[in-house]
């Protein structure tokens, strides 16, 4: 096939095609799309047809490709773009320069078939300037990507027609998200959650399960930051360095794009409705539940109840298991790291019901004392609650020995997750609480939505919390029958929007890779400490050997809003104040400290920069202090 047998497509956008395409093979779609642009402007614009093509090819370009570069690569994006510079040989444009490309994570479209098919390296098809189609008059496209059967002609045909009479979708190149891309799913489409009938329309939770987390390929922290558009804001007249990510992170534009195409496409309430948006809604909701049982591993979507995030998961977890299983004299374990999240609902427990609060304490480090701790754990201990990683002070927990030390003691255990799951894996088959909670907007998810995951047969031992709608099988005056785990704890209308967003974070994360992220952070951090110890007068809160993204510090001679605001000038956002977590600032004999918060879209230069503003501060005060 050549460029010019598509003729016949030069009335429609290349968008409007990408969305016709009926069959689950994108290639055509890059074709049709390359071969448009070609016959219709007579130009061959490349740096377009490349961010489409990276989209489409994210997969991987076909064996028979020239373009096929092999098995996954486990060097950065950056690395492997520069190994395998692309250029469109065939008709030879000539210039292949670096460029912003969407990085590996936004290419992936986010909710296609092909995210499923296992990672080839991504790459690109080089950029260049605008170039006159004359030069490759004679480009087959069927060499250029491969011995492609062009499938579907015929529907094609059909669907361009209807096309014609519809409005053009949209998509947006930096989501990943495409139209075609949900319909290339569409057409495998075969599990849905509800009454949605292969190729309604709606997105497919079995493909979309099949993310492969472990293929990723590791990142490169530059093509990442392209993902999040904020970045890129100014503040202060500088380039924002968000350094507040324990207080909640940023968003990706994989998350933005797919929080547009819910309310665009498929919002409506869920569950109960016998129409085509209450099944795409109902799809990508429970759609979401499935990739957040992923990402935590726990073993059904059963075990995960949608909340509005950490707090209110432990609140739930206090009114219902703790209501019915606590009484007088009985105790509940806390660490003294506590975020007040995991220190108030247990007072109000305690008050209800009789039972006294322990406090497991720390060393002068901010590390748990394992033996202290052994201490507490009696016969009168129904609960110990902890942390995995601590706002304050950064102390990852030694979560799992935790765990197994209050199991044989015959307590259940909840998990705060909070500041854990945004930078290491969490495996809670593994780790092995009774309760796990965590908060989305601390995983690039929006606010206002999290989940808890509650063991089976605690959660089937727990009572309802609140009661209405959703959560019921049956109701008369006299009784209500209610719906097993997850419904019967999600009574009403929940955050359907924010839950879908939650759930293109978490596959957003998948995609980068975890492990990656934890390596990536660690190295920041290390550098990060060495580097701001260097700074005269500043002294770290929290010590730990084992830590995580929080660097608290005081500086001498200055309170910590001082700092908070010299800082801000330039752009760099960073927390000062208790952080929620007034008792482990007091332990330390501090009411408030400076906390720098890493990320993995964070850099080295972002550190230096607010190591140098930190030292400009010191010696600028410097003549007054001495
Ligand atoms: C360790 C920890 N637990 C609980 C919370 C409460 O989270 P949310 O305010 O999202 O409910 C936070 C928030 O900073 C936290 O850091």
């Amino acid at each position: 096939m050549s460029t010019s047998n598509l003729n016949d497509l030069s009335s429609f956008e290349p968008e409007a095609i990408l969305a016709a395409v009926p069959g689950d093979h994108p290639r055509a779609a890059a074709v049709l799309v390359l071969g448009r642009e070609a016959s219709q402007t007579g130009h061959l614009d490349v740096a377009a047809i490349s961010q489409i093509a990276n989209e489409l090819y994210s997969e991987g370009f076909p064996a028979s490709s020239p373009f096929y570069v092999g098995a996954p690569s486990q060097s950065s994006v950056s690395s492997s773009l520069e190994a395998s510079p692309l250029s469109l040989e065939v008709g030879s444009i000539p210039n292949v320069s670096s460029v912003a490309q969407p990085s590996a994570a936004t290419s992936v479209p986010a909710y296609a078939g092909v995210a499923s098919s296992g990672f080839e390296t991504p790459v690109s098809l080089g950029q260049s300037t605008t170039k006159d189609l004359a030069a490759y008059k004679s480009i087959e496209l069927d060499q250029l990507l491969g011995s492609i059967d062009i499938p579907y002609l015929t529907e094609l045909n059909q669907a361009l027609e209807d096309q014609s009479h519809a409005q053009p979708q949209v998509f947006s190149a930096a989501s990943g998200q495409t139209p075609a891309a949900a319909s290339v799913e569409k057409s495998t489409n075969t599990d849905h959650f509800y009454f949605l009938q292969s190729g309604d329309g709606g997105l497919d939770s079995k493909t979309l399960s099949a993310v492969a987390p472990d293929k990723s390929p590791a990142f490169d922290v530059d093509l990442v930051r392209k993902d999040f558009p904020i970045l890129n804001e100014l503040v202060n007249g500088r380039r924002l360095v968000w350094f507040d990510n324990a207080a909640t992170t940023q968003k990706p534009q994989a998350v933005i794009d797919r929080l547009a195409y819910f309310y665009q496409h498929e919002n409506s309430n869920i569950h109960r409705a016998a129409h085509e948006l209450a099944a795409r809604a109902t799809d990508a909701y429970e759609h979401a539940r499935e990739t957040v049982r992923r990402f935590i591993n726990a073993p059904s979507v059963d075990n995960v109840i949608f909340v509005r995030g950490t707090t209110e998961a432990i609140n739930l977890v206090a009114k219902t298991w703790g209501k019915k299983h606590l009484g007088e004299g009985d105790e509940i374990v806390i660490s003294h790291l506590e975020h007040h999240a995991n220190i108030v609902p247990w007072q109000m427990l305690c008050q209800e019901t009789g039972a006294k609060l322990k406090v497991a304490p720390v060393d002068d480090c901010g590390q748990i004392i394992l033996s202290e701790y052994q201490k507490l754990l009696n016969s009168r201990v129904k609960l110990v609650s902890f942390t995995q990683v601590s706002n304050a002070l950064g102390t990852v927990t030694p979560a799992k020995q935790m765990i197994e030390m209050a199991h044989a003691n015959g307590s259940k255990v909840l998990l705060d997750g909070a500041q854990s799951v945004s930078h290491m894996r969490t495996d809670v088959q593994d780790l092995n609480p009774d309760f796990f909670v965590f908060s989305g907007h601390k995983v690039f998810a929006p606010t206002g939505i999290g989940a808890l995951y509650g063991k089976p047969e605690v959660l089937a031992d727990m009572p309802a919390w609140q009661g209405g709608g959703n959560m019921i099988q049956d109701v008369t005056f006299e009784k209500t029958v209610y719906h097993e785990a997850p419904n019967k704890f999600e009574a009403g209308t929940g955050n359907i929007a924010d839950a879908v967003g939650l759930g293109a974070a978490l596959e957003y994360v998948e995609r980068i890779g975890i492990d990656n992220i934890a390596r990536y952070e660690h190295e920041l951090l290390v550098y990060a400490t060495q580097v701001m110890s260097q700074v005269p007068g500043l002294t770290f809160i929290g010590n730990a050997k084992e830590k995580a993204s929080v660097l608290s510090f005081k500086l001498d001679g200055f309170n910590s809003e001082e700092i908070g605001a010299a800082l801000n000038q330039e752009g760099i956002a960073v927390r000062s104040g208790h952080h929620c977590a007034q008792p482990i600032l007091r332990r330390f004999g501090v009411e408030t400290t400076v906390r720098p918060s890493l990320a993995f879209y964070n850099t080295r230069g972002e550190v230096d920069l607010m190591v140098e503003t930190l030292k400009r501060l010191v010696s600028n005060r410097a003549p007054s202090i001495h």
